[in-house]
């Protein structure tokens, strides 16, 4: 059976990245294709932990939050039934919602990149990504849709933000091995989503 394609949906907050997930996911399917689709933080054991880690229900280090989000990973894709790798086997299509580029964009906020970028290694070296989108949009954007907070939540929203995407930027480029695509998505969805099959279409037809 022929392996399956690994197509990672990366951005900040806000950007769409699920929604695009689940209409490539629907295309995909009306072509006729399986399709899995996935997210990280995943709902196993190291992911309940992490989920509860950020709703404020477990308190522990940010950097111990990064080890975390790389167990969850290492996880995600090893685990011998619900595994990636598992799905990629019996020739599914695998969407995921984030993966590594999440831990250099986000726990980088906290700890080098270099380091989490190391502490990801393996999971490079096992699964890398046939390709990874990152949808992008301005961090503003996502700030004005915080209805009913303070002017300083939104500021510091925004801020973070930008730091979120400036890291994106930093780690694509420090990786140039990896496969990724910039999608604009401050356009409306429907014209962005094109532009997401067509690239995913591409990957598929290798
Ligand atoms: P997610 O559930 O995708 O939230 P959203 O739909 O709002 O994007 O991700 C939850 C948070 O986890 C998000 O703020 C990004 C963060 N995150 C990391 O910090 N590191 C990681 O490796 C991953 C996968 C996510």
């Amino acid at each position: 059976m022929t392996r399956g394609k690994f197509i990672v949906f990366e951005g900040i907050d806000g950007s769409g990245k699920s929604s695009h997930a689940r209409l490539l996911k629907e295309r995909l399917e009306a072509a006729g294709h399986l399709v899995w689709l996935t997210c990280e933080p995943t709902d196993g054991e190291a992911g309940s932990l992490l989920r509860r880690c950020l709703t404020g229900g477990a308190d522990l280090p940010e950097q111990a939050i990064a080890g975390l989000f790389m167990t969850d990973r290492l996880d995600h894709i090893l685990h011998p039934t619900k595994g990636i790798l598992a799905h990629l086997e019996q020739g599914e299509i695998v969407l995921c919602d984030r993966y590594y580029f999440s831990s250099f964009a986000y726990n980088s906020l906290f700890a080098p990149m270099d380091w989490i970028i190391e502490i990801n290694r393996l999971a490079r070296e096992i699964l890398r990504p046939d390709l990874t989108l990152f949808l992008d949009i301005p961090p503003e954007s996502f700030a004005s849709r915080m209805t009913g907070r303070g002017e300083r939540e939104r500021y510091e929203k925004i801020e973070t933000l930008t730091r979120v995407r400036e890291n994106y930027l930093k780690a694509f480029a420090a990786l140039p091995d990896e496969r990724v695509a910039t999608v604009d998505n401050a356009r409306p969805i429907e014209v962005a989503a094109e532009e997401v099959a067509a690239l995913a279409e591409k990957v598929l037809a290798e």
